[in-house]
């Protein structure tokens, strides 16, 4: 039989932090096939699959060589001789070894990266593109609106704006082409428009702009002038989406934002005066990642826009029914390195899909090359992908593979 896994190779790498991460490499029948690796977040989830790391004085603790170990030795055992185009079964094998609810024991990082190696050393020895490999069936491809995050605050930069990402959405183009390069030029404006305010200071983790601001709100004003300035309509052809990483500056029942400690009911109201002056087209993490009241109050109000749901969900599928059936928010944010597996991932989009909540693939702040998620997210044509400012290669990784699989001519999801 051919396409047999033969070997598997793990190695620490480094991230777009300067910190370790795990690179996996994937070897079909005694060649080399793929190389996948897995990102790292700073503004973690509570509940997200356990990223393995070392502890110790060696890189101030953040060593992932137990991560590196645990893939050369027990998952390398279990994979060798498995058929690399059954994801399932490989996914299967992965959790199966590792044994615990929330893969503590071998390490996400670990696991992620072998899951993702197979699968990319699947579509080379099938020899189609990753986007048309997706285990199960997902029928309508097309190429993701990006959310571009071009103004970084919160746990991404080292400034007094609480909210994490200020995106840009450049939905009302007819190409994935040009929506790329009206947001990029939308984050080239927003430059000009912050060294003529004397804001333009250092860049964050996500490649966008890091200006101390006087007020979280200003970050909105700044990126509609930026929009304008770049000459395009902030009403129909570009909108705002909002990450603000609530779970970050929440404690003891009270939101520490704008210099005041408030609760929820007031935190939810300011996001209503925004979202009724400014185009808001999504809001992720409004509140903590365990005030499920806040998330259900907010969204019974009926606003028009995706309320997303990342520290929340953790891209985990009991997280996601309790929000399902608790009307939590509207929409999901897909990061694989929060669940572990492949497969897993795509069966939380799956229920996403069925039960009418919108999935947005995403990076994460520590990334690298690796650029599978572009391919998930055109695959399941799931309509959104959020990768960062359009700077810095770690980022651009993303966008440059969107441009190349747009070549095979699917439709732009745009505003849907
Ligand atoms: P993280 O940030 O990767 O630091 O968690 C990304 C996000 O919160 O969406
Ligand atoms: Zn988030």
């Amino acid at each position: 039989m051919k396409g047999l896994i033969t070997d598997i190779h793990a190695r620490s790498i480094l991230d777009s932090r300067g910190r370790p991460t795990v690179e996996v490499e994937c070897f079909v029948d005694g060649s080399l096939m793929s190389r996948a690796a897995v990102p790292s977040g700073a503004s973690t989830g509570s509940h997200e699959a356990v990223e393995l790391r070392d502890g110790g004085d060696l890189w101030h603790g953040s060593g992932v060589e137990k991560a590196v170990k645990n893939v050369n030795t027990v998952l390398r055992d279990v994979l060798v001789g498995s058929d690399v185009s059954d994801q399932e079964a490989i996914d299967g094998l992965l959790i199966e070894a590792d044994g615990s609810m929330n893969k503590s024991i071998m390490g996400a990082n670990a696991i992620l990266g072998c899951s993702m190696a197979a699968f990319r050393a699947s579509s080379l020895a099938k020899g189609v593109p990753l986007w048309q490999n997706l285990p199960g069936t997902w029928p309508n491809p097309s190429l993701p609106v990006p959310l571009m995050n071009i103004l970084n605050g919160g746990a991404h930069a080292s400034t007094n704006v609480d909210v994490q990402e200020f995106m840009v959405v450049p939905y009302g183009f007819p190409d994935f082409d040009s929506a790329l390069r009206a947001g990029t030029e939308t984050y080239h404006a927003l430059k000009k428009t912050l060294g003529e305010k004397g804001l333009l200071g250092g860049i964050g983790d996500e490649g966008g702009f890091a200006p101390s601001l006087q007020k979280n709100e200003d970050g909105l004003r700044l990126l509609v002038e930026a929009i304008e300035r770049a000459g395009y309509s902030s009403e129909t052809q570009i909108g705002i989406a909002l990450d603000v990483a609530a779970s970050e500056f929440y404690k003891s029942g009270k939101y520490s934002f704008d210099g005041r400690e408030i609760g929820g009911a007031d935190l939810s109201a300011i996001y209503s005066s925004w979202v009724d002056r400014y185009p808001i087209v999504s809001i992720e993490d409004p509140f903590d990642e365990d005030d499920w009241m806040s998330w259900i109050s907010f969204t019974e109000r009926g606003h028009d826009i995706r309320i997303i749901g990342d520290d929340l969900y953790v891209t985990n599928p009991i997280r996601l029914q309790k929000g399902i059936d608790e009307g939590a928010s509207n929409s999901i944010l897909i990061k694989p390195n929060q669940i572990g597996t492949l497969t897993e991932t795509l069966k939380v989009m799956g229920i996403a899909n069925q039960e009418g909540f919108d999935c947005i693939v995403s990076h994460r702040s520590g990334e690298t090359s690796d650029d599978t998620i572009s391919d998930i997210a055109v695959g399941t044509g799931c309509g959104w992908i959020k990768t960062g400012a359009p700077a810095r290669s770690d980022r651009t990784s993303k966008y440059n593979q969107l441009l190349r699989i747009s070549e095979a001519g699917l439709p732009y999801s745009g505003w849907v």
